[in-house]
């Protein structure tokens, strides 16, 4: 028997990720859709693959998935009001000037952040309430610094021992 809502609440307050954002020019080009994720990781070397998990019933979904790329920004330390601006609701639609448009596809990605990733959409799984987006790594660049990370309903950074 599958357990409670509160019993899978308490799971994810107990994952720590990394806080990114992704984001899709819409059809039109003339805005973002875009939305805070912890659900962003690196899937597989050869071919290079990353993913993250979309709700479906959100309002960025639509754009999200019938783009056929996005950018993926893993953001720094100093860049929580963009993980609080990219959170609230109204994913749809974004201020353009908030992103810098790729050097290889046409993706929307954040100045500053640590990693900037640009993705050509190669896979859509749907999954409970969420679709698992899977992108093709087309170009990437990094930047030294510290990530955004959040943990029990918190932001802060890392620390290593
Ligand atoms: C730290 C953090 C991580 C999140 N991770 C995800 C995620 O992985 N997938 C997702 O669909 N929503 C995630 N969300 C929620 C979306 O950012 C948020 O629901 C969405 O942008 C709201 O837009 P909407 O109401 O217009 O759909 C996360 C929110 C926060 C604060």
């Amino acid at each position: 028997m599958p357990i409670s809502g509160q019993n899978y609440r308490e799971i994810g307050r107990a994952a720590a990720g990394a806080v990114s954002v992704v984001a899709v020019y819409t059809a039109d080009g003339a805005s973002v859709a875009a939305l805070t994720v912890s659900s962003f990781v690196t899937l597989s070397f050869d071919p290079p693959l990353v993913m993250f998990a979309i709700q479906h019933n959100g309002s960025g979904f639509r754009s999200m998935v019938e783009s056929r790329s996005f950018g993926v920004s893993l953001l720094a330390s100093d860049q929580k009001h963009l993980a609080e601006r990219f959170a609230a609701r109204g994913s749809a639609q974004r201020e353009p000037r908030d992103f810098v448009p790729g050097e290889s596809l046409q993706v929307p990605l954040i100045a500053g952040a640590l990693a900037q990733v640009e993705c050509s959409t190669h896979q859509l799984v749907m999954s409970g309430d969420h679709a698992i987006v899977v992108g093709l790594v087309e170009a990437a660049r990094t930047r030294p610094g510290l990530p955004l990370l959040y943990f029990d309903r918190q932001y802060g950074s890392f620390a290593g021992f």
